[in-house]
């Protein structure tokens, strides 16, 4: 299932993963990996609520909130391998049973998805990807949010993080001028009040380990 798009630009392997452990998980994956097939056959309201993470690294997020909600579905999207595998174990160790995962670059499933499936889609810490000259592989683009805008449920949330003062700045630039997502806010554009029920991430510990601040933003569709 991997390596399908060649234009991903992030990491796809880290360090090596013993054999015995790709034995143990490969029975998993094909019962939690999402086919691309299987997409447009989700039934909108089989779960509770439909949520996306997009990026999930460890999956240290997804699985703490699917087990906090073992009525919503969870989908989570990263091209990195070793979080995938991680992300594997966990829902193996824990039994977790409704996390579905998209081990590859969710460009390539955006589109498939049903319109106003998701109740919430989460974006932590996406790369910065801070040189100019790589501003086009940043993951939120204007095209890009216009399929989120299309997933989405009138209503339905996006919330995204980050620490770092390029992203910041990109994310207010773009979001500023959408007329389909309206912020939720109080006084200010973005906070640094992590939402309870969101998990700290291996990105966001680093960052708070460092003093950094992260981030938040919060909009719905209009
Ligand atoms: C900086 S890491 C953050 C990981 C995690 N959210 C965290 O906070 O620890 C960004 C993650 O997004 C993933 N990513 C970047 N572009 C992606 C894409 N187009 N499709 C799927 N995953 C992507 C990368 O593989 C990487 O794991």
């Amino acid at each position: 299932m991997f390596l399908k798009n060649q234009k991903f630009y992030g990491r796809r392997k880290g360090r090596r993963i013993s054999s015995k452990n790709l034995k143990l998980l490969e029975g998993y994956s094909n019962k939690f990996y999402l086919h691309e097939d299987q997409i447009c056959k989700l039934v909108p309201y089989e779960y509770n609520k439909n949520i996306l993470e997009i990026g999930f690294g460890n999956g240290d997020n997804l699985v703490n909130m699917s087990l906090n909600k073992p009525n919503d579905l969870f989908i989570g999207c990263d091209a990195y391998y070793n979080g995938c595998v991680k992300l594997l174990k966990n829902i193996a160790d824990k039994n977790i049973k409704n996390i579905k995962i998209w081990p590859d670059d969710i460009h390539l499933i955006i589109k498939k998805f049903k319109k106003n499936f998701f109740d919430l889609i989460l974006i932590l810490q996406p790369d910065p990807w801070p040189k100019k000259k790589h501003k086009k592989r940043r993951l939120i683009q204007q095209k890009f949010l216009d399929d989120l805008n299309q997933i989405l449920k009138f209503e339905g949330k996006l919330i995204i993080s980050t620490d770092h003062h390029v992203m910041k700045s990109w994310v207010l630039e773009h979001l500023h001028v959408r007329k389909d997502f309206l912020w939720i806010k109080n006084r200010f554009y973005y906070t640094n009040i992590k939402p309870k029920w969101i998990f700290n991430t291996k990105y966001s510990n680093k960052a708070l380990e460092n003093n950094k601040v992260v981030n938040w933003f919060f909009f719905k569709k209009k």
